[in-house]
């Protein structure tokens, strides 16, 4: 049957001018005729390491349950992240990943012609938040040490900004802010803009000797509604089962979020697994301390082949690279090893490398070598 003529008034304008879906490029997408399956996944900031054998126990016998729906208010699972993190239960937001909520609170703060502010280079998610309502992004650029530039940002506030997402330690440049950085931002905030602290790698933060915010922000009593996003897919292992979750500075902000999501929004084996992971915090400390050792062992190779790297203390490391980013990428990638790009302007020549098993330092090292040599 052919395709419909194109309605005038479906999808509503500002929908209709994002671009395609196509991101982020998977091992099925390469065009390099490797077996997929074999090609080095060093591109989208999974862990390589599965998740804690105590978390997969619990998702392989809540699988044998699917025929009930699962809870849709996430009791157990916010009552263990309440404990962990000092946040009160009905404050805690559950999302089909953290993503999920970047998309959900353009919803609730922005309208057409709103401005959010963000760091640059930063999660490409942002972007969409922004124009999926019709939102103008404000990008300012990254300090040297790849954290987000708190002076600039607060110089980059106007009348019409409603959003202002932090992301620390910030992908994909890896530097992170202190608490007294986090909270001089939030207070520097009217009532009328929301901030999201995004630290979706805030376990990494803290192995690295970060702070935490949360208690601060939560006591310095700022005007501005605001929520902090973290979630299961990096420290813990569980990309592939969507749990993020939002940790709110009010009532009012976790109704609003409350109010506009899907109502069985996180499987049922999805909450058993992060429940069992967020109980395994030695198995965290593992990820998070093989993930320390590759980070260095990549950065210390890349720098001999003359990349020049931000000091991260993510999952990932961003780099300068003596030939062209999609050059990197693409010759990396016919030798099965796929990185990402920054993509941003300004960072044509920076590449993105998610850390992995000590094997697949390896055979980036070796790969690298030749693309650079
Ligand atoms: C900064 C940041 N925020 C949010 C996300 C989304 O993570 P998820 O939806 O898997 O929780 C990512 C994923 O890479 C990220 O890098």
């Amino acid at each position: 049957m052919a395709d419909a003529s194109p309605s005038p008034t479906f999808p509503k304008t500002v929908i209709g001018a994002l671009p395609a879906p196509g991101w982020p490029p998977t091992q099925r997408d390469s065009t390099s005729g490797i077996d997929p399956a074999r090609i080095r996944r060093m591109n989208l900031n999974e862990s390589p390491f599965p998740p804690s054998p105590r978390a997969v126990a619990a998702m392989q016998e809540a699988v044998t349950r699917v025929n009930y729906y699962p809870d849709p208010q996430w009791r157990d699972l916010t009552a263990a992240l309440a404990a962990h993190t000092g946040i009160p239960q009905g404050r805690i937001v559950m999302g089909h990943g953290s993503d999920e909520l970047i998309v959900q609170v353009g919803r609730l703060a922005l309208a057409e012609g709103d401005e959010v502010v963000v760091p640059t280079p930063s999660f490409p998610g942002y972007a969409k938040c922004a124009a999926v309502n019709g939102a103008r992004l404000v990008a300012v650029k990254v300090r040297q040490d790849g954290a987000p530039d708190v002076d600039g940002m607060l110089e980059a506030v106007t009348g019409r900004t409603r959003l202002v997402i932090l992301c620390t330690p910030n992908n994909p440049t890896g530097g992170m802010l202190t608490t007294d950085e986090v909270v001089r931002l939030a207070r520097g905030l009217p009532a009328t803009t929301m901030l999201v602290v995004d630290e979706a790698y805030y376990e990494y933060g803290r192995h690295a000797g970060g702070d935490d915010h949360l208690a601060a922000i939560a006591a310095a009593g700022i005007a501005a509604p605001w929520a902090s996003f973290r979630t299961f897919s990096k420290a813990y292992g569980m990309a592939g089962m969507r749990v993020g979750y939002a940790l709110c500075g009010s009532d009012a902000v976790a109704l609003a979020f409350q109010k506009i999501r899907s109502t069985f929004n996180v499987s049922a084996v999805a909450q058993a697994g992060a429940l069992a992971a967020l109980g395994d915090q030695e198995h965290t400390r593992s990820i998070l301390e093989r993930t320390r050792v590759e980070r260095e062992r990549i950065v210390a190779g890349i720098v001999r082949l003359g990349c020049e790297p931000f000091p991260s203390v993510g999952n990932f490391i961003a780099a300068r690279t003596p030939k062209p980013a999609g050059t990197v990428c693409a010759e990396l990638e016919a030798r099965g090893v796929m990185i990402g790009r920054l993509g941003a302007p300004g960072f044509d020549d920076y590449i993105r490398i998610t850390t992995g098993t000590a094997d697949d330092t390896d055979a980036l090292l070796a790969a690298l070598a030749e693309v650079l040599g």
